[in-house]
């Protein structure tokens, strides 16, 4: 069930959707009982509530995750099948209460590995949390041997196709849901990931984009997102604004690729940050580069400083190059902006005005220690 959202470009108002994405639910029927997992944005009530014409009776309404792309229409569900439980877990179940008026009386919690019968099928539901808020939980149907699991292993991709059968797409759209929506919490997911070696899973079945019936496929990008060390790969988000910078972005990536490091450069003023966030996910390190405003970074590199802050990507290093007119404070404010980044520092490269033949010196010196660094990962 649920509804694919061809024309959604925005997610939290901050992630852009090129493929727009999809809210999923399943319907789940046993021999006594029946149960619906999660539910769909209140975008597409419409769509749900259209499907669960047909279905007569329902016992209960399983919460994976309360964010409201999947629990916005629980109230409308709940109205519909007046007899219906919700089944969440402990921390859910206040969240439930708060952000969509919930009747507490409604709602049934289940501790890690309980289990749910619904006569010839059972679910085990198993605590994930933070996939992607601190109350979320997966639920394993036995029978089947089907993992749901709501946020995590998503892709923001509409599409009919019902399983991940264009493979490259998939990956795209499920590395940038990675990079935007999971990798703050890598170190989390990666215990995660060891608990389900445990489990024989067949088909997984998030709640958004298609569904997977090689699970392999999708556990094994996980591993490498999460578990393998950062490539040889440079992260450049720039913005010039008279060329001086742009000089010495240029400068940088040709001196790099000389020492056979790869660089991807972002210009901010017009990237896609779901494309900067996705490099972040391989990167080992980042290079801001930027020119002065009044007596700081330009906007759009606070910006990415501040993405890249929150995202917490593998990066084992970072540097600051740009330009300034008569002064500023530019390296203080990036590295404010990126304290939580466990890495090393690189020293940065600030030129007055229109580098100089001294300052690209300092560029190819920059390079010449990053192809150093990298070559130790
Ligand atoms: Fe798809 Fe965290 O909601």
């Amino acid at each position: 069930m649920g509804a694919q959202d061809f024309d959604r470009r925005l997610f939290d108002e901050l992630i852009p959707l090129p493929d727009g994405t999809s809210y999923n639910a399943y319907l789940v029927k046993g021999s006594e009982k029946t149960a619906l997992i999660d539910t769909v944005d209140p975008e597409k009530i419409d769509v749900l509530m259209a499907q669960l014409e047909a279905v007569t009776q329902l016992d209960f309404l399983i919460v994976q995750h309360v964010e409201q792309d999947h629990s916005g229409s629980v109230p409308a569900v709940l109205d519909r099948y007046p007899n219906a439980k919700i089944i969440t877990t402990p921390k859910a179940k206040p969240m439930l209460v708060d952000h969509l008026h919930i009747d507490p009386e409604r709602i049934v919690t289940v501790e890690d590995g309980e289990t749910l019968s619904l006569g010839d099928r059972t679910f085990q539901f198993i605590h994930a949390p933070w996939v992607h808020w601190p109350e979320t939980m997966l639920t394993y149907l036995r029978e089947g041997k089907v993992l749901f699991t709501c946020d995590l292993f998503g892709s923001h991709l509409a599409t009919t196709d019902l399983y991940a059968t264009d493979k490259k797409r998939v990956y795209e759209a499920a590395k940038r849901y990675y990079a935007e929506i999971m990798m703050p919490f890598s170190s989390i997911i990666k215990g995660h990931l060891e608990k389900l070696a445990r489990y024989e899973i067949e088909t997984i079945a998030p709640s958004h984009g298609p569904l997977y019936d090689d699970p392999a496929f999708i556990l094994d990008a996980y591993r490498h997102w999460v578990l393998d060390p950062p490539e040889n790969l440079v992260v450049l988000p720039y913005v010039s604004m008279h060329g001086s910078t742009q000089v010495m972005v240029d400068h940088l990536i040709s001196a790099l690729a000389d020492r056979g490091v790869r660089t991807e450069p972002f210009n901010m003023t017009v990237t896609d940050i779901g494309k900067l966030a996705i490099t972040l996910v391989d990167a080992a390190t980042v290079v801001f580069a930027t020119p002065t405003l009044l007596v700081g970074p330009h906007p759009s590199i606070i910006s990415s400083a501040y993405l890249t802050n929150a995202l917490r990507p593998k990066l084992k290093y970072a540097a600051i190059i740009g330009s300034y007119g008569w002064a500023g404070k530019t390296v203080e404010q990036i590295t404010g902006l990126a304290s939580s980044l466990k890495l090393e520092w690189l020293d940065p490269v600030m030129c007055k005005g229109l580098p100089r033949k001294a300052d690209l010196k300092a560029l190819n010196r920059l390079a010449e220690t990053i192809a150093s660094q990298h070559q130790s990962l």
